[in-house]
């Protein structure tokens, strides 16, 4: 567990986290188990789930990995009951696996149905079918932590690097927007159960993600054409942070971490932007 600093923080509880084979979700599982958190990890890909289930248990944590497909409910209802009967509980669930959409495919200029379907489908569905799969749990317990990976491209249309290229972000930031009114409305609803619900919006990290966007710029846009992924990233990280650094997944993962925690237990119902300072609504 590598540059996640051990604590007590969540000694004793369970997480589930979906979309951590990789980037974000990854360095939150990595967090949450740093913090003594038992930790269920999930993914479309199930080997990348597994490895990192057993570097957790490795470095001496406590954990699990299962292959779901966050748009289909069974393969969700599966994996909580089965991170329930092998962990004892949930309870904190971190809905995480998202994709890009459009922006993804490196010569997609606007978007197209797909696009709107798939991206709606995994970022949106997927988001409340986690939370449908754990919510009959947390409320019978009455407790539970839910925290949604939003972004801040659901909040303002500043992530959109150039004038012109709007319509290739737009199912992914209206399916952010939507991820953000769901916390909200959620944690209205399951506060009277004592269940937080909030999101974290990060800002820009260099994950695979990132990396198709960054070549989707660079393929329709001829001022960048002569840069490579990484130096369209960086001089985007530039223009837009005040801070000027990219996020980490351990930086996503630490504020989940604090949401998950007893030390955050009159919070709910926000979504708290973790991006260098870029859009501060
Ligand atoms: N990278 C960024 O700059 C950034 C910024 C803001 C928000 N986010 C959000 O953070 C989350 C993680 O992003 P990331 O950068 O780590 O992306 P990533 O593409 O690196 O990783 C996404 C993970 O989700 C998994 N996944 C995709 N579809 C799935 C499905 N249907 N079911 C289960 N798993 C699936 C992938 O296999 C992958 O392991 C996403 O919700 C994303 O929208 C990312």
């Amino acid at each position: 567990m590598a540059n996640a600093a051990m604590s007590d923080q969540l000694q004793g509880m369970t997480s589930v986290v979906t979309g951590a084979g990789r980037g974000i979700g990854r360095g939150i599982a990595l967090v949450l188990a740093s913090r003594g958190a038992a930790v269920s990890v999930s993914d479309i890909d199930a080997s990348a789930a597994q490895e990192l289930a057993t570097e957790i248990e490795q470095s001496g944590g406590r954990a699990m990995a299962g292959q779901v497909d966050v748009t289909s409910q069974d393969s969700l209802n599966e994996w909580i009951q089965a991170s329930i009967e092998e962990l004892g509980k949930v309870d904190i669930c971190v809905p995480n696996a998202g994709v890009i959409g459009a922006a993804g495919f490196t010569e997609r200029k606007d978007y197209n149905s797909d696009d709107w379907r798939m991206t709606w489908d995994i970022n949106v569905r997927g988001m409340i079918n986690t939370a449908d799969a754990v919510m009959p749990h947390m409320k019978e317990r009455k407790f539970g932590k839910i925290v949604n990976i939003a972004s801040h491209g659901g909040r303002a249309p500043r992530g959109v690097p150039d004038p012109g290229r709007g319509s290739v972000q737009m199912p992914y930031s209206v399916s952010k927007a939507a991820a953000i009114q769901w916390t909200h409305l959620l944690a209205i609803e399951l506060g009277r159960y004592n269940i937080n619900v909030n999101a974290v919006c990060p800002g820009r990290l260099w994950t695979p993600m990132w990396e198709a966007i960054a070549l989707n710029h660079k393929a329709l846009n001829p001022d960048v054409a002569d840069l490579s992924a990484r130096e369209i990233f960086d001089r985007n990280i530039r223009a837009t942070m005040p801070l000027g650094r990219p996020q980490t997944p351990e930086d996503i993962g630490k504020a989940v971490a604090f949401l998950a925690s007893e030390d955050a237990s009159q919070i709910t119902g926000q979504a708290l932007n973790v991006n260098g300072g870029a859009i501060m609504n």
